[in-house]
């Protein structure tokens, strides 16, 4: 990761370049807030320039403008920040335009960025979220990487000293990194992140930041009467773990559980995927955000106490698989009838969750890439939200404030009888496929304790990019880790 640091807005900017923002107004593009001293340096061009080559201002516009010798740095970038007005910066607009800049750099070590220049906390983190999310980049399988160029973010401020604005950059730097862990092991294939190698993950990274890491191996699953788990995991040739993470300080304010789904590779089972297999190795991002969100709880110092129950298994095909009609016998004794064997999510939850519910939390948050129907109803961007109805409105708010998408959902009770099953208690598909993102919300209701505020957040669609934009790459997106912390730390608060 770059060194981000504040420096003096008074002092000029060394760097190889220095980006600023622009703003689509009423009247055309505008230099936004922050580039003044910037143009001032070049001779007051910069607007002449914009408006020479036909910028607008919007969104993930990124235009490079050489100085040609005669400014302090080779480089301009001027990146879009949409609608608005000059001096009004609203954070998640600053992170993506910050993000398309920086990910548009291939060889620059030094980047200053002169947007807003004032000491406002939310605004530092906002500039420095966009730097470290836009500046990642994903190399492992190149056999000749070039070695990330980006070494050093200087954020212009006005105080440079002051401790608000310092506290907002060490937040976002823990935050961003659990983002970018998060977008590796999404985009980390199934032939290198199976359910062994991803426990193992779990296990160092989460003692490293010192928390309690217990894994449940495939034998320790049996004993425990985890069907659900052991059953989606058998037709693999690598088998299932349930990894438990946790995070106990001092004067805790409330308990929270989280649990996340963690398929390493999804291929529907004996009921073979048609459709969307090649991006199956990222059915674990619930898992992988729900592990780096209780790291970064653990180094923010949350007072909370979190848990995290996270069951990893890889829907294969072999002679081992389970099979539609079997029926399934889950952690509390209850059985499942499996119609279909690629709504294998639901199955390796309910066991988790029935865990989780064990420590009595106050609160559970679930995270899973759950159901197309996710897509259908709210696109590549937004997840759903389903659960205790005023939980679940909190985590949206507290999600939609950090920068991420949600929109909260129903869970009506007409669509409980749909997963009566003749032969078991429960069947783990109805017959009609329609809501399919609300019936899983329903099946999963059946496994949450009495008196435990939950939520279920389906990230089936925003937690992988087919496209860049923003401060987001193609492949592995990070999505729900900031709404994950937002959340943890408004219950700390
Ligand atoms: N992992 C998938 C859901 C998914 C689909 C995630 C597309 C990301 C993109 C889940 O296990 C699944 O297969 N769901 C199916 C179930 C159905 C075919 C039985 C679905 O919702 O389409
Ligand atoms: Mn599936
Ligand atoms: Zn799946």
């Amino acid at each position: 990761m770059p060194t981000v640091s504040l420096v003096s807005s008074t002092a000029p900017l060394t760097a190889d370049v220095i980006v600023i923002g622009t703003v689509a107004t009423p009247d055309g593009v505008a230099l936004a807030a922050g580039a003044e001293a910037v143009d001032k340096s070049l001779g007051s061009v910069l607007g002449g320039a914009l408006a020479a080559v036909e910028a607008s201002g919007r969104h993930d516009e990124v235009i490079k403008i050489p100085t040609l010798g005669r400014g302090p740095v080779p480089l301009i970038v001027a990146t879009g920040l949409g609608k608005g007005q000059p001096d009004v910066l609203e954070p998640e607009s600053v992170r993506r335009a910050v993000g398309a800049a920086l990910r548009g750099l291939s060889s620059a070590k030094r980047v200053a960025i002169a947007i807003g220049q004032d000491s406002d906390p939310d605004l530092i983190a906002a500039i420095s979220d966009g730097a470290l999310l836009g500046g990642y980049r994903f190399t492992t399988y190149k056999s000749k990487p070039t070695p990330p160029a980006l070494r050093r973010i200087d954020i212009a401020a006005s105080n440079p000293a002051d401790a608000a604005a310092k506290a907002g950059l060490r937040r976002s730097k823990i935050i961003t990194t659990a983002v970018n862990n998060t977008r590796d092991l999404v985009n980390t294939p199934a032939n290198d992140l199976n359910p062994v190698s991803f426990a193992a993950y779990a296990k160092q990274n989460g003692e490293q930041a010192g928390l309690t890491v217990e894994v449940l191996d495939e034998r320790a699953l049996k004993r425990g009467g985890f069907g659900g788990i052991l059953a989606v995991g058998a037709g693999s040739a690598t088998p299932p773990r349930l990894v438990r993470l946790s995070y106990r300080p001092a004067r805790a304010r409330a308990t929270v559980a989280l649990v996340g789904k963690g398929i390493t590779f999804d291929t529907g089972g004996l009921d073979l995927k048609h459709a969307m297999m090649g991006q199956m190795k990222s059915d674990m991002g619930g898992a992988a955000a729900v592990i780096e969100s209780i790291i970064a709880a653990a180094k923010l110092r949350l007072p909370i106490e979190v848990t995290a129950t996270v069951p990893m298994a890889e829907n294969a095909v072999s002679g081992s698989s389970y099979r539609p009609s079997d029926v399934l016998r889950m952690r509390d004794g209850r059985t499942v009838e499996v119609d279909n064997t690629d709504a294998e999510g639901r199955l390796i939850l309910a066991d988790a969750m029935l865990r989780a519910c064990e420590d009595a939390p106050g609160y559970l948050i679930e995270t899973s890439t759950l159901t197309g129907g996710q897509l259908v109803a709210l696109g590549t961007q937004t997840s759903g939200a389903m659960g205790s109805d005023a939980f679940r409105d909190r985590v949206v708010a507290a999600g939609n404030a950090s920068g991420e998408s949600l929109w909260a959902m129903p869970l009506p009770d007409h669509l409980r009888a749909s997963l009566d099953s003749p032969v078991a208690d429960l069947v783990n598909l109805p017959k009609d496929r329609w809501a399919s993102m609300l019936v899983a919300g329903v099946f999963l209701r059946e496994f949450v304790a009495d008196g435990v505020e939950w939520v279920h957040l389906d990230i089936a669609g925003p937690s992988f990019a087919n496209s860049a934009s923003g401060y987001t790459h193609k492949g592995g997106t990070g999505v729900i880790v900031r709404t994950i912390v937002a959340s943890l730390t408004e219950l700390a608060s």
